[in-house]
């Protein structure tokens, strides 16, 4: 065999180091997505945390120091350096009276999912408060869920009262034409934006219907806070 047979045999295909070098980058990039993620979680979770921290005392009214707690098993307790349920923060006053909890609660709006934190008061019953922590509703029209001044009035004593079962709502928390709201647990929705209204009523009842009574049955919890 001549000295140009053999090469000829050993050489790897044009395909081959094709196929290698698109390995090396594939992996290459892949490494960069997992680095560029661990590198931005921290940071992700602290604005997140921001957010949360800058809602939590508008939809608490009269609240100025707060708790975190979690929903494990239908059960409310202190939440741990790792908490493993549902995140729920109780605020209080200035004389340690608990004024409420909030909760994040999220829904498909019109662009993508909008995500809030609300605040409920165990006392009258109601959530207090909304606050938007995420959106992309179209400026102008669904992002009114935000500012929309009869909108945000839904919202200062919307009823959410435990059904007397045990489970879920007394009445379902459910969205109405705007200016056909007569019921203290309907949501006036914004005209011309039915899209994001009913959205927020959606995960609203969705969360209430399931925490609600859970929050009912361990208020003590909430309230024996030193
Ligand atoms: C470009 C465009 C953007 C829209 N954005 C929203 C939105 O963000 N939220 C929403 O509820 N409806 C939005 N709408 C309107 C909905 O398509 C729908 O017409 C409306 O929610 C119905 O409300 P109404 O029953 O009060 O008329 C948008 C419509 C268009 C054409």
């Amino acid at each position: 065999m001549s000295t140009t047979d053999t090469q000829s045999v050993t050489q790897p295909t044009p395909a081959f180091n094709m196929l290698r070098t698109l390995g090396l980058v594939a992996t290459i990039s892949g490494l960069l997505v997992v680095l560029s993620y661990r590198i931005t979680l921290p940071m992700i979770e602290h604005n997140k945390q921001m957010a949360i921290e800058r809602a939590l005392f508008k939809v608490i009214p009269g609240a100025i120091s707060r708790k975190n707690f979690e929903i494990v098993n239908n059960k409310i307790q202190p939440s741990g350096d790792k908490p493993q349920g549902i995140a729920l923060y109780a605020g209080y006053d200035a004389n340690g009276q608990l004024k409420g909890v909030a909760l994040e609660a999220a829904a498909a709006g019109y662009q993508d999912v909008i995500r809030i934190l609300y605040g409920y008061d165990p006392y009258c019953q109601c959530i207090r408060g909304i606050e938007v922590l995420k959106m992309a509703e179209t400026p102008g029209i669904g992002d009114k869920i935000n500012k929309d001044r009869n909108f945000v009035k839904n919202f200062e004593a919307l009823e959410a009262r435990p059904h007397a079962s045990g489970k879920g709502l007394q009445n379902a928390i459910v969205p109405v034409k705007h200016g056909s709201k007569t019921e203290p647990w309907q949501i006036d929705a914004i005209s011309g934006a039915t899209i994001s209204s009913t959205a927020v009523a959606r995960m609203l009842n969705d969360a209430s219907q399931q925490y609600v009574p859970i929050i009912i049955n361990n208020l003590s919890v909430l309230e024996n806070q030193e």
